[in-house]
């Protein structure tokens, strides 16, 4: 698929089959990351490949540590924790991507942003293989259970969860047309 068709026709894709993604296309997806811009050619990033009973174990390691941590009738903790439990079963392949945040916060910024790149590279490879993605962030980018879980810093961010797999009947959505209002030309004549 010619690049920018893939940047016109991916879309965030809600429902996934069961059917996996071989490890061979997600190496490929991995390579496309690797290559992301970033500056200081300081590769901030880790992508931790969840699959298989990796998936029920992480999530149920998360869930079990919001039960522990929250007081007996906390309806919002207990539907956090059913939340967390069927997270990362929802796609038969999730890729966590962390950074290690840097000290300078020009280079945190930086890496940040290097670490997003790198997931539009990966979506995109995706998309091209026919594989449908959706990135996924909210709490369990913050639970400290996750990051233990990942085993990588409290200080480290998680950037998101990258759910892969192939796209089940009628989930991929068409997408906001995009407002083209953001453009502004400075200095051109034509
Ligand atoms: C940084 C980031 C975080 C996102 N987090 C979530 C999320 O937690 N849950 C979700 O359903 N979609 C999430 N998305 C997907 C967006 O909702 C989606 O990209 C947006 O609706 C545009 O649709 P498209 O990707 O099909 O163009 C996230 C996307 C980005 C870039």
């Amino acid at each position: 698929m010619e690049v920018l068709e893939a940047i016109r026709t991916r879309r965030s894709v809600k429902r996934l089959t069961d059917q996996s993604p071989s490890r061979r296309d997600i190496e490929e997806m991995l390579e496309a990351a690797l290559w992301a811009p970033n500056h200081h050619f300081t590769e901030p990033w880790q992508f931790h490949v969840i699959a298989g009973d990796e998936r029920a174990k992480m999530s149920e390691h998360v869930a079990a540590a919001i039960e522990r941590e929250s007081t007996p009738g906390d309806e919002a903790a207990a539907a956090a924790a059913t939340k967390a439990r069927g997270a990362l079963l929802r796609a038969p392949v999730v890729i966590a991507v962390t950074v290690c945040v840097n000290d300078d916060p020009v280079l945190a910024l930086e890496d940040y942003a290097a670490a997003c790149c790198a997931i539009q590279n990966l979506t995109l490879a995706a998309w091209s293989r026919g594989i449908g993605s959706k990135w996924r962030t909210g709490a369990m980018c913050l639970y400290a259970s996750a990051k233990e879980y990942l085993g990588v810093s409290q200080d480290d961010c998680v950037v998101g969860y990258i759910y892969l797999g192939y796209p089940g009947r009628n989930a991929v959505g068409k997408g906001r047309e995009r407002s083209r209002d953001c453009i502004r030309w400075l200095g051109w004549n034509e």
